[in-house]
This record gives structure tokens, C-alpha cells and sequence, in this order.
């Protein structure tokens, strides 16, 4: 950890650090847990139903892997897609829809909403927000960025469209190691929000000089490195999968990680037959698809210390059901517009494009093979 003076807001989240020595405990309080549980007649006819009021609406659905299974199947049976953030927000971009509807979190409407002004972008419930998200307040990040003027500012795509107008650049799980060994390679230092784990995993990785904002996902601070262990020596022949949003001692125990797009191909491409998953178990719908006789097991959130407080399922993701999605666009139908509909200041909108944008364009400049990283 580097020696600098930011104070953290009061906003944050403690840590276990020594060099914050103060007891692990979340101050952003997650809601409730309340899943939508539907009978297979009532399943068949929201699904019809909004099927035929997208057709009408000429919108596609975007939906994360976290959401339910329902909104997953559906989304791939109206040629929409089920992605990681960074696809979610390439796919909504490329698709000629007037309206996307995002199954996901705030940020990840405000952000196909950044990149696609010109749409109507809808959310089944727009009070699905992100702890990261709500740890890092777009003052106290701005305050933070004037402090250390010399660096450049580096945040998680799971923040807000102010706190992406503040920042030089966006990244996403699946692409900020490349990103960040890139910056550092050209020399710049950088300050990183929100997320803790994740921005500790990079700077270890890419070896760059970060200064780190203390967010944390409720869902991945929650998993437990002694108790994997033990699940680990249970089953010697699975590969442990995990999510960088989650505590350095958990990652240390990893096979592979990766964004969860990243952790869905290593359970299709590795050998192995068992996989223990540390991350959001709704991931476990597209798994048991892409592997279907490999038995998958969710490492443990309980043991010693345990502080789970949304237990491997992120409370705000649940809020995504075919219930809202159905009102959201009936009201739409029936002379309500505007319901559930993200909309941003131009001002901010315009900014938080450029920082979205340089992702994007990295994205594309790396797969085409122009940026060479090395190790
Ligand atoms: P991905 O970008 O890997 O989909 O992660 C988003 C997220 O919110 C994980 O908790
Ligand atoms: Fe945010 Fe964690 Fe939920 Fe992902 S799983 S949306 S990081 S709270």
C-alpha cells in the first residue's frame, strides 16, 4: 500500500489492511434479498407478452449474467445477448434497436445510455444500484482526483456517469489489467476507484503505481479464503474460479481469474470436472449450459468471520424480474413514458463518453492486434 495522506470519505468501506485498521464492516447497507419466484403458467404468459410489446417497441434486451435465469433465456430467445459489462455495453452499442432494455445494474444502463443517446434506454427497476457504485460519491472521487493532480484516474465501470465524467479513463474486470499495464508502460502513475480487491489484483499484476479509492462488492468481499481451502481439499480435482472484485487471499487460491465472461470459458475449456466459483451464482445458469456434465460448487461465503451479507447473489441484480420488465413496458404502451427510462445531463453524459469511449477503443486497437503488452 503506498504511503499517501487522501482522507477516505465516510462513504467507504473499512478494511482489513492494517494500514486502516478498523473492523471489516460494510456502511453501504445492500437491500433486502427478494428474488421474483413465478408458476410455469404465469412464466409463459409475461413471456409472451413482453415478447410481443419489444416486437412493438422495436427494443432489444441486454441482460447480465447475474440476473435470473428467466431474463437470461429470455434475452437470448428475442436476439438480444447475456454478457459480461464490457459486452453488454459493445452489444447495445452495435445493435440497431431504438430501445435497450438493461437486466443489470444502474451503471450498466447509464452506461449503454452514454454510449447510445439517441435510444430509449429502460431498466426493469432503476433502484438496482451497485455497492461499489454507492461507495463512491461523484464529489468525494473529484476531491480525491484533485489531490494528486500528477496522476491519472482509472475506474471500474461500476461507478457512476459523474464519477466517468470525472475520470481519464474507464475499465471493466475483463480488460483493466491490459489497460492499466498499458498506462503503466507509458508511464503514467494512477489513482484507482472504487473497488478495492480489484484495483490491489491489477497494481500486484501489472506492477503500476496506484493509489486506491476502498469501495467493495458486497457480494465478493463476502467469500472466505480458509473455508475454499477446506472445499478446495474436498474436491482436489476442481479448478478454483474467481472473481478479482474478491479479497486478495481468495484470489491467491485461484486457477483462473477473470471477468465472468472470462470464468464461463475456463469452465468450458479446462479439463477439469469440477470448478469452485467464486463469484455471483446466477453465473451458474450460462455454466451448467456451456458444461453440462461438470459439477459446479459455490465456494463458501460462512466459516470463520463470516460477514455474508447477500450470501453469492447480488441483492440489486435480484431486483431485475419479467414482472417489472413487463410493467416497464406496458406503461410505455399505455401513455407513460419516461418510466424506468435512464436519462443523464448532456454535460455529463458527454464527458463520461470519452472515458468510456477510450476503453472501447483499446478493446477493439487490442483485439486487432495494435497494442503489444507483453507479460
Ligand atoms: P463483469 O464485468 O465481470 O461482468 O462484472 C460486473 C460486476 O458487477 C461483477 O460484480
Ligand atoms: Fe455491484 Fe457486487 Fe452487485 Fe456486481 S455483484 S453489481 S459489483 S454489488
Amino acid at each position: 500500500m503506498h504511503g499517501y495522506t487522501f482522507d477516505f470519505p465516510a462513504a467507504v468501506f473499512d478494511s482489513m489492511n492494517p494500514a486502516f485498521p478498523v473492523p471489516l464492516k460494510s456502511v453501504i447497507q445492500p437491500p433486502p434479498m427478494v428474488e421474483e419466484v413465478l408458476g410455469a403458467d404465469e412464466r409463459a404468459a409475461l413471456k409472451s407478452r413482453i415478447k410481443a410489446l419489444m416486437k412493438q417497441q422495436d427494443a432489444v434486451l441486454v441482460a447480465h449474467y447475474y440476473t435470473s435465469a428467466d431474463l437470461q433465456d429470455l434475452a437470448e430467445e428475442t436476439g438480444g445477448c447475456v454478457s459480461d459489462s464490457l459486452e453488454m455495453a459493445r452489444f447495445g452499442h452495435a445493435h440497431p434497436a431504438k430501445t435497450l432494455i438493461v437486466a443489470g445494474v444502474k451503471f450498466m444502463g447509464e452506461t449503454a445510455k452514454i454510449l447510445n443517446p439517441e435510444k430509449r434506454v429502460l431498466m426493469p427497476d432503476l433502484k438496482a444500484d451497485c455497492s461499489l457504485d454507492l461507495a463512491c460519491p461523484a464529489d468525494e472521487f473529484a476531491a480525491f482526483c484533485d489531490a494528486h493532480p500528477d496522476r491519472l484516474s482509472v475506474v471500474y465501470a461500476n461507478t457512476s456517469a459523474a464519477v466517468k465524467a470525472r475520470a481519464d479513463w474507464v475499465v471493466t474486470s475483463g480488460i483493466a489489467v491490459k489497460i492499466v499495464k498499458y498506462l503503466h508502460s507509458q508511464g503514467h502513475k494512477l489513482l484507482w476507484a472504487p473497488d478495492r480487491h480489484l484495483g490491489d489484483y491489477v497494481q500486484r499484476v501489472s506492477g503500476a503505481d496506484m493509489l486506491l479509492w476502498q469501495g467493495s462488492c458486497v457480494v465478493h468481499e463476502a467469500f472466505k479464503a480458509e473455508a475454499l481451502k477446506k472445499l478446495h481439499a474436498e474436491h482436489p480435482a476442481a479448478a478454483v474460479l474467481v472473481h478479482p472484485e474478491s479479497p486478495a487471499a481468495v484470489i491467491a487460491l485461484a486457477d483462473v481469474v477473470g471477468s465472468t465472461t472470462q470464468l464461463i470459458e475456463a469452465v468450458k475449456n479446462l479439463p477439469n470436472p469440477e470448478f469452485i466459483v467464486a463469484t455471483d451464482n446466477g453465473i451458474f445458469h450460462k455454466m451448467r449450459a456451456a458444461a453440462p456434465g461438470k459439477l459446479l460448487l459455490e465456494a463458501p461465503t460462512a466459516g470463520e468471520g463470516a460477514t455474508c451479507q447477500s450470501c453469492a447473489h447480488c441483492p440489486w441484480m435480484a431486483m431485475n424480474g419479467l414482472r417489472n420488465l413487463a410493467a416497464v413496458l406496458e406503461s410505455a404502451e399505455t401513455g407513460t413514458p419516461g418510466a424506468n427510462e435512464i436519462l443523464i445531463e448532456e454535460s455529463i453524459r458527454a464527458k463520461a463518453l470519452m472515458s468510456i469511449q477510450r476503453m472501447l477503443d483499446f478493446a477493439a486497437a487490442e483485439k486487432a492486434g495494435q497494442i503489444l503488452l507483453g507479460d
